[in-house]
């Protein structure tokens, strides 16, 4: 086989290569989903809404896609079921590349991947049991069967009572709760939610994100979940990838990007979950050391990169002085913990200059924020 026809095979390398890189990059291999040097340009549009996007999602994972809005997100998950074209390089599904799929093959792909809505995309003028049935009437599935799966369904989404009710007469998270019975007709291997709880207040949130959770672990469905907050991607995903102006900028395990974020866009879409210094704490601030005496205040970060709760006699013993906390706390992420910690150290033996450099021995990152008397 040539290079140029082993390109045109499902796998990306040639074969007397596979064996080995396979070896050297088992998760190339197990990828549910992978992207390859993916580009996309709208006609008429300068820059490129995504640019040479590489990425490999695991079969059964929760995988996150954030960014601000036109950062390329919803173009990105539209072309794994092919509803937005790429302009170059190549979707894989299980290791097959879609862009040489014929009309027949993509409506079977399609069928095979449920999609969930900001917006719910729900017909008005059809029941909730009408909505979930559609697409198997469409499909063509026999009544006998369409009953079983929609029955089977509406029990999945807690939603058996409110069969014969139109959609306007639900809730914003009923209504998503149609959406996904409605997504999973066809036993999909594959869901794409672009915004599903964008819409939704808090609490229903938590309850549309642990209905997903629910399904992936039930079915093991890999779930490609685009949003524009880190708390979604907290509460449910497993690895998340920042994209900004269609590039991925950070990617990594959850509990990495929270607790060590390197982008500054990573930083700004976390920024609203860092609690903010406390008024009372802030007013007593001062920039600059009104005595060798005075107390400094750190901020310390804990990234949970390492795999232990953290050790604080530790940070005491190395501060060596009076250490009080001010505010701040621990938070598990994956079974990491994350948090930060404000304190303000007085009377140390190392003075303030040795006290930042035992501190940043201690924690990921090291913040002063002023002193106090
Ligand atoms: N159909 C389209 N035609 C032209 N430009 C588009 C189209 N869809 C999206 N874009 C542009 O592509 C960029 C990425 O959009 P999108 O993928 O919708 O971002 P996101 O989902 O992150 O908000 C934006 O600049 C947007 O204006
Ligand atoms: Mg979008």
């Amino acid at each position: 086989m040539t290079a140029a026809t082993a390109h045109q095979t499902a796998l990306p390398f040639a074969p007397l290569q596979q064996a080995q890189q396979r070896a050297l990059h088992p998760e190339l291999h197990n990828a549910h989903i992978r992207f390859i040097g993916l580009n996309k340009t709208y006609p008429g549009q300068d820059a490129p809404a995504l640019a040479d996007i590489d990425l490999n999602i695991q079969r059964g994972e929760i995988f996150g896609i954030i960014g601000r809005s036109g950062a390329g997100k919803s173009s990105l998950i539209r072309t794994i079921n092919r509803l937005e074209q790429p302009s170059g390089g190549r979707v894989l599904i299980d290791q097959v590349d879609i862009g040489e799929y014929d009309e027949d093959r993509l409506v079977a792909l399609r069928r095979r991947i449920g999609m969930i809505f900001q917006h719910f995309n729900l017909m008005s003028a059809k029941t909730v049991w009408q909505n979930v049935e559609l697409p198997l009437k469409v499909a063509g599935v026999p009544k006998a069967a369409r009953e079983r799966k929609v029955r089977e369904l509406l029990e999945l989404v807690g939603l058996q009572e409110k069969h014969r009710v139109y959609p306007a007469q639900l809730s914003g998270g009923q209504k998503q709760r149609v959406g996904i019975a409605r997504a999973l007709v066809h036993d999909p291997q594959i869901l794409l939610c672009d915004e599903a709880t964008s819409a939704l207040d808090p609490e229903t949130t938590e309850s549309i994100l642990g209905l997903l959770r629910d399904i992936n672990q039930r079915l093991g469905l890999t779930i490609v979940l685009i949003t524009h907050e880190m708390a979604v991607i907290r509460a449910i995903c497993d690895r998340v990838v920042v994209l900004e102006r269609g590039r991925v900028v950070e990617q990594g395990a959850v509990w990495e990007v929270f607790g060590d974020p390197q982008h500054a866009v990573s930083r700004t879409l976390l920024a609203p979950l860092q609690p903010p210094l406390s008024q009372s704490v802030q007013a007593r601030l001062q920039v600059a050391p009104p005595s060798a005496q005075a107390a400094i205040v750190l901020r310390l970060r804990v990234s949970g990169r390492d795999a232990e709760a953290p050790d604080l006699s530790a940070l005491f013993s190395a501060l060596g002085g009076q250490v009080s906390l001010l505010q701040g706390g621990i938070e598990p992420i994956q079974e990491r913990a994350l948090g930060q910690l404000v304190v303000s150290v007085a009377g140390s033996v190392h003075g303030h200059a040795g006290v930042i450099e035992r501190a940043r021995q201690w924690a990921a990152q090291v913040e002063v924020l002023g002193y106090v008397v």
